[in-house]
């Protein structure tokens, strides 16, 4: 039987009601609840961290309020995102939570899992080019690259005139929405410097405006072929003393890459090794902040993200408001989509043991200390 679903964006309070009038039998045991907790999680890959922890935490903290899960991995390919969802929706899910590997082409399957009222919510990435996405939890994209290049301003000391640096850009991948935000950010702080003359981008690939950010972007967020990309760049634009002051890495799978890339050109953490910032504080990358081959990561606590989306389902599921503190900034082509987002904040060395470890976010051991 189906549910008639009715939500209505309340943008001045920050909430939206999800008023779910149902009549459908076998509804979830939660109080008032007209919803089955049976959630379909559609995640990108295992070949990050950062997806694995964020995959089975919410799994755990919904099996462990007593709805079915079924949680899945794409292998970063499109192809099977779509079919895995298709699964879950035959399997009965009444709720899908998806971090899109493509976030243009899930159109029709969430098409599909509207003719049984499933509500979707779209996890860390925006799902693109259709009205049937009902919220969207992640992390202030934009505020994440707005670190990365405060990160450089600070340390170079740009504000105080110093420069020229040689400066080496790097995008994230051209079909994940987060990219264009993460690159925006940064660059909305570094474009001044560049126009000052006092950051130089020996290579050329300087995006001449935020819109073209697609073209230095590392499809699939691949560590090789953002190493590759780097040893192309030291050896087709650095030769002779040319050295690379500085790198605007996206997130930490290109900064590995990008390090790995430096390491064999000659590079050596000290003085002269180039900044270099990332995103997610993947275990590799703490060790490399320890030991001084990357300078930062911008950290989200991924449980903070679980645990947002875990009370979103929860509020689903009993038929009340469900919490969300932007309606503005994510639109995805049809709509704007009501979205929750979470502080991400910056890792230095001197901030791992306080911020990471303390925390429970990783453990020492897992960084060789
Ligand atoms: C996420 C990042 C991640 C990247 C690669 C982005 O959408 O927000 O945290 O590093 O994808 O998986």
């Amino acid at each position: 039987m189906s549910i008639a679903r009715k939500l209505v964006a309340v943008a001045a309070t920050g909430f939206v009601a999800a008023s779910l009038a149902a009549c459908s039998s076998g509804s979830s045991s939660a109080e008032g609840g007209d919803v089955d907790c049976n959630v379909g999680i559609s995640m990108p890959t295992r070949s990050l961290e950062r997806w694995i922890n964020d995959g089975e935490q919410l799994e755990k903290l919904l099996k462990d309020d007593g709805c079915t899960v079924d949680l899945q991995y794409a292998d970063n390919k499109t192809s099977e995102q779509i079919s895995q969802i298709q699964n879950q929706i035959a399997g009965g899910a009444k709720i899908l939570v998806v971090a899109p590997i493509d976030g243009k082409v899930l159109s029709p399957v969430l098409k599909e899992a509207k003719t049984q009222d499933a509500v979707v919510i779209s996890y860390d990435r925006l799902i693109n080019g259709t009205e049937n996405v009902d919220y969207y939890a992640t992390f202030d994209n934009y505020r994440v690259g707005q670190l990365q290049g405060e990160f450089i301003e600070e340390q170079l000391g740009l504000a105080d005139g110093e420069g020229p640096f040689n400066l080496e850009p790097f995008a994230g991948s051209p079909d994940d929405n987060n990219a264009k935000f993460f690159f925006s950010g940064a660059w909305d702080v570094l474009t001044p410097y560049i126009e000052s003359g006092q950051l130089v981008v020996p290579s050329g690939k300087a995006p001449a405006s935020d819109d073209d950010w697609a073209s230095i972007g590392i499809q699939g967020w691949a560590s090789d072929k953002a190493q590759a990309e780097m040893d192309n760049r030291l050896s087709s634009f650095y030769s002779g003393d040319e050295k690379v002051d500085v790198v605007l890495s996206p997130n930490d799978s290109l900064a590995i890459g990008i390090e790995a890339s430096l390491k064999s050109a000659g590079y050596t953490p000290g003085e002269d090794y180039p900044l270099i910032t990332g995103q997610d504080a993947d275990k590799a990358n703490v060790k490399a902040i320890l030991d001084g081959e990357q300078s930062m990561t911008v950290w989200k606590d991924t449980r903070e993200l679980g645990q947002k989306v875990f009370e979103m389902i929860q509020s689903i599921v009993a038929g009340e408001d469900v919490e969300v503190n932007d309606t503005e900034t994510y639109d995805n082509g049809k709509k704007v989509v009501p979205s929750y987002l979470l502080e991400p904040q910056v890792v230095t060395k001197d901030s791992v043991q306080e911020k990471l470890i303390d925390s429970g976010f990783i453990k020492a051991s897992d960084v060789g200390l």
